[in-house]
């Protein structure tokens, strides 16, 4: 709270996080919170400079439309509405919003009427925005003017002396040309925001805090090898050294030499005591024999929270569990306008029966994954931990389709390897947001020198994505492909058939269970 400068008040919009994450990256730290948040909450926040009142999928002028204590407008506070948010301010000042005959979708370009608007400062004219509406403005709002419009509507409104804001399109997606600098003249010029948000300076507060919280108590923390909870770890040793204590646990669905490997960087790198429990036989006995996808989540599930509260009960001394929550997964769970379908249970550490009693430590609660991967750097962790793909909690147990086994789980841990190696050699690996393997539960036939061969198939799959809601097929050179398949054929006993997937998300998802 004593850094939020500027609140994010969300109705939903899918570009409510990009908002706050563009306005973290020019240097001043925001946050998001529900449409529900009154004027006595914002109080609370001592260094409030400017609030943005997000996007929504919903109309102003619908019966049960979202809203915002009107006394906000009193706090005297700088407010800038993007689109459902301007829609808003229009609504609740008598002026009138519609459907629209030409609803804009994509690139429009702006025109702009007031050029001293300050919103406006340093921003050429005719440029390209985004807009993603449906609802346009009929009437203007009383005491605003209109500085800016598209071919089809009222692009920007505003009120200086009040200082009320308001614009169509997104300044937060990348299309919109000069977004980042309209920002930055809401944030800076406007709200006179101070630049105080780098990860050194939240490293520095961090340990600091807890230093103060933890005192001299232990803490237990579930290392996954993944970014989020290896950063976690080592913020957490810079803070309090041995009084951490990391578990370790290798479920039989890691990735190869996976437990080694972190053992090795963690007991080097860092000052902390750490634990690896072999827990492989357990989770393959629990999986045996079940075919369907949920169903396996929940067994995975399941079973690494019980193995892990094992291991903690044994740890009588530790007072504090540390996770590695990052901010997206706060949002989505807390912000109410959020209310997606479940596609899949996604699964991390959780589910604690109640009798352990451990009060939780996640420092990287207020970080989005870029920044959470800028303090692994600042922290020295070694840049293929940093930089790596994201991995799913149930591990490989999402990647062998249908009943999961060690044979197979053997089998693709080689072609995985091959597979990420081979994109670290040609460079490609960076390139891509996720790459991995998946074993099917077919085999077919194929022939190896003069004999017959009958073995699974194996499928390669590699997506570009900025958030993992949506996502393309990477176009990897057929020459790589050629490559990866060939070796993959020659090695891994098996295997005699390689697919590349190629399909996008949506209507796919990036796992295939
Ligand atoms: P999907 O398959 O839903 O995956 O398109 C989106 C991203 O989430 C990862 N994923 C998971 N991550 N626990 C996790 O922590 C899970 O249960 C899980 N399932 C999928 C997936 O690898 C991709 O990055």
């Amino acid at each position: 709270m004593e850094n939020t400068q500027i609140v994010i008040l969300d109705f939903g919009s899918q570009y409510t996080q990009l908002l706050s994450r563009r306005v973290r990256e020019i240097g001043v730290f925001s946050e998001v919170l529900d449409f529900t948040t009154t004027a006595i909450d914002l109080k609370k926040y001592k260094n409030l400079k400017g609030i943005v009142l997000s996007g929504g999928p919903s109309s102003v002028y619908a019966q049960d439309a979202y809203s915002i204590d009107i006394e906000i407008f009193n706090l005297n506070i700088p407010i800038l509405g993007v689109c459902y948010g301007m829609q808003l301010i229009t609504e609740l000042h008598n002026g009138k919003v519609e459907l629209a005959d030409n609803q804009e979708f994509g690139k429009a370009i702006l025109n702009i009427d007031f050029k001293e608007d300050k919103l406006f400062k340093n921003i050429n004219d005719k440029k390209q925005v985004w807009m993603s509406h449906a609802d346009h403005l009929i009437k203007m709002p009383e005491g605003f003017i209109k500085t800016a419009h598209t071919d089809a509507c009222i692009a920007a409104i505003s009120n200086e002396e009040k200082k009320l804001y308001g614009i169509q399109f997104h300044a937060e997606v990348t299309h919109s040309q000069e977004g980042t600098q309209i920002i930055k003249n809401f944030v800076y010029d406007i709200c006179q925001a101070k630049k105080d948000w780098s990860m050194e300076i939240f490293i520095e507060q961090k340990v600091k805090e807890i230093k103060e919280i933890v005192k001299d108590e232990q803490v237990i923390l579930g290392l996954s090898g993944g970014v989020d909870s290896s950063v976690a770890a080592a913020l957490i040793s810079k803070a309090i050294g041995k009084q951490l204590t990391c578990i370790f646990v290798d479920t039989g669905l890691l990735r190869k030499d996976e437990a080694k490997k972190v053992m090795d960087s963690y007991t080097t790198l860092f000052d902390m005591n750490i634990k690896l429990v072999d827990a492989s036989y357990t989770f393959y006995l629990a999986l045996e024999g079940v075919n369907d996808p949920e169903q396996k989540r929940k067994i995975i599930g399941k079973e690494f929270v019980e193995v892990f509260n094992h291991q903690a009960k044994e740890m009588h001394n530790a007072k504090f569990l540390a996770q590695g929550t990052i901010y997206p997964d706060v949002i989505e769970s807390s912000v109410k306008g959020h209310s997606s379908k479940m596609i899949k249970s996604h699964h991390n550490v959780g589910g604690l029966p109640k009798d352990l009693k451990f009060e939780l430590l996640e420092p990287l609660r207020t970080l989005f994954k870029d920044e959470v991967r800028k303090v692994g750097k600042e922290l020295g962790l070694d840049q293929k931990i940093v930089n790596r793909h994201p991995f799913p909690g149930p591990g490989l147990g999402v990647r062998i389709i249908n009943e999961v086994t060690k044979e197979k789980a053997d089998i693709l841990r080689e072609v995985d390897d091959i597979f990420i190696t081979k994109l670290l050699d040609w460079n490609l690996y960076d390139k891509v947001s996720q790459a991995f393997a998946t074993i099917l539960p077919v085999k077919t036939v194929g022939v190896m020198g003069d004999n017959r061969t009958y073995d699974y198939v194996v499928a390669l799959r590699s997506v570009n994505t900025i958030d993992f809601m949506t996502a393309t097929s990477s176009h990897l050179p057929w020459e790589f492909l050629d490559e990866v398949t060939n070796e993959i054929i020659n090695k891994v006993n098996g295997v005699n058939r390689v697919v590349y997937d190629i399909t996008s998300k949506p209507p796919g998802t990036i796992e295939w269970e």
